[in-house]
């Protein structure tokens, strides 16, 4: 049987940060315990500040938590295995913009440790996907948002990862873009792949993903299913909450 993508134990973080002679707290994380099952499209849902973003640094471990753990099918988060298994789509995907795409995937490629002879079809293969083709050998100072964002994609799925966590993947972009994107996650969910992925668009949301978390200051509300009337329950599990630790 194949094991979970993803499970989440008991994560928490707080940021410290020495401010005019004090040190400040923020708890961006309490106790969140999640599991992903095979093949599904899971969103984070949470409004901005909510903890979306430090949720999914953790899972990569890009940051260290306080208390908790991961595993990505079996391994420990940091494991080469869990690495290889994990496709990456940041917030705010950076490049340099003196490069062209195909220097992009292909500086990435390296440092992913992707044979040579895979990685020429491999580039081939995600430029095709995520429609830069006829762009590939562009500098990047040219591109548009929802392009860079593409390419973001792009270097997600270079290692054709089992596991894509995305940091609000609509973010920024047209109503083409998005749409562009949720066929995306559908094609890949079709392909057998596992998709993570925070937003605050619930309108769109609603109308990709198979669970979602409601996550609000730190902590998971509610695991459930998305409807027509997502937005509207998702306001009202904060509004509630907010009443009772009054
Ligand atoms: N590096 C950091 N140092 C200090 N505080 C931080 C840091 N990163 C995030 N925070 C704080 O942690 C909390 C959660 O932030 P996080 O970026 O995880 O939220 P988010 O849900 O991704 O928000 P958004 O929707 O705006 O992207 C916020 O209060 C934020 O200010
Ligand atoms: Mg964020």
């Amino acid at each position: 049987m194949k094991k979970q993508p993803l499970i989440i134990e008991n994560l928490s973080k707080t940021y410290l940060q020495a401010h005019i002679g004090r040190k400040n707290k923020t708890r961006a994380l309490r106790g969140v315990n999640l599991k992903l099952e095979n093949n599904e499209i899971f969103s984070l849902i949470g409004l901005n500040g909510s903890g979306k973003t430090t949720a999914i640094k953790l899972i990569l471990g890009l940051i260290h938590p306080d208390t908790g753990k991961v595993k990505i099918f079996g391994n420990p988060h940091f494991s080469s295995s869990s690495k290889r298994k994990t496709g990456y789509l940041p917030e705010m995907p950076y490049f340099s913009r003196n490069f062209s795409p195909v220097e992009i995937l292909k500086f990435w490629g390296s440092l992913s440790d992707i044979p040579k002879d895979k990685l020429k079809k491999r580039i081939h293969a995600v430029l095709n996907y995520t429609s830069l083709t006829g762009a590939e050998h562009k500098k990047l100072n040219s591109f548009s948002r929802g392009m860079l964002q593409r390419l973001g994609l792009a270097q997600a799925l270079l290692s054709d990862p089992e596991l894509l966590i995305l940091d609000e993947p609509m973010g920024g972009l047209d109503p083409r873009g998005i749409i562009e994107i949720r066929d995306h996650m559908k094609k890949l969910k079709e392909r057998g792949k596992t998709i993570f992925f925070s937003s605050h668009i619930i309108s769109e949301v609603e109308k990709v993903a198979d669970r979602v978390a409601v996550l609000h200051k730190g902590k998971i509300l509610k695991i459930t299913e998305p409807h027509s009337r997502l937005e509207d329950e998702f306001l009202s599990i904060i509004s509630e909450h907010e009443k009772n630790s009054k």
